[in-house]
């Protein structure tokens, strides 16, 4: 299996940082808190890169599961784990979210800056299959880049930053090059309820949002 993080998997934490501020870390945290995770939620993370929002969930008591398809990925997340929180218990898996079939088992299901690495039909399915990973009632997250809105410079704006980060993943990652995807609309149709919506802003303008949307049992 090609792993197409290989090259620049190393530096991805470094890069978002350069890229946002911390803007895409808060994104990333925003619904990790004590209001939406009990001490022994399940909570699975989703492609989950360096992973320090896996670590966040893990310190505040989830029993927390990782899915990454790759190997370099993972060995940033364990780097990570092992200096700064080796006490944590994380469960590690190193595979394609789709071949993932622990169906109906998580309280929550985490995917951060995730769905965006599919074209739109590919970005739909794995969003339906996250969900079935879910309990009846499950919680599903999607932190990403927020649909343009605002004034003509504004949407101008957030579009050319979109297009500039999804260029070099296109190029050194063979991601899908596409445009910013509508993420509440497709977990609507998706059945699920949007509870909260957290938005992030770089220069002023809301760049990231975190979704979080309830599984209808
Ligand atoms: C853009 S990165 C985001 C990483 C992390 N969630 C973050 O926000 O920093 C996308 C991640 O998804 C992983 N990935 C891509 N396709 C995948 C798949 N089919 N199954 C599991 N992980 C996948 C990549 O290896 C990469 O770590």
């Amino acid at each position: 299996m090609r792993d197409k993080y290989k090259y620049i998997g190393p530096v991805y934490d470094f890069l978002s940082n350069l890229y946002s501020g911390r803007s895409i870390h808060r994104c990333k945290t925003a619904m990790l808190d004590l209001e939406t995770i009990t001490p022994g939620a399940r909570i699975l993370f989703a492609g989950v890169g360096h992973g320090r929002d896996a670590l966040r969930a893990a310190e505040l008591g989830a029993e927390v599961t990782v899915v990454d398809l790759s190997e370099t990925m993972l060995r940033k997340f364990a780097q990570a784990q092992e200096t700064e929180a080796p006490h944590l218990n994380i469960r590690r898996i190193h595979s394609d979210i789709m071949n993932v079939d622990e169906f109906g088992q998580y309280d929550m299901v985490i995917a951060n800056f995730f769905l965006n690495v599919f074209d739109e039909d590919m970005m739909v399915r794995v969003l339906a299959h996250l969900i079935q990973l879910g309990k009846p009632d499950a919680q599903v997250v999607v932190g990403d880049f927020s649909y343009p809105s605002g004034n003509p410079i504004a949407r101008l704006f957030k579009k050319g930053y979109w297009y500039l980060a999804v260029f070099i993943f296109w190029l050194l990652a063979n991601n899908a090059f596409h445009k910013i995807y509508n993420y509440p609309d497709h977990m609507q149709r998706l059945g699920l309820k949007i509870t909260r919506q957290k938005h992030f802003k770089l220069l002023n303008m809301n760049c990231y949002w975190s979704i979080l949307g309830q599984k209808q049992a």
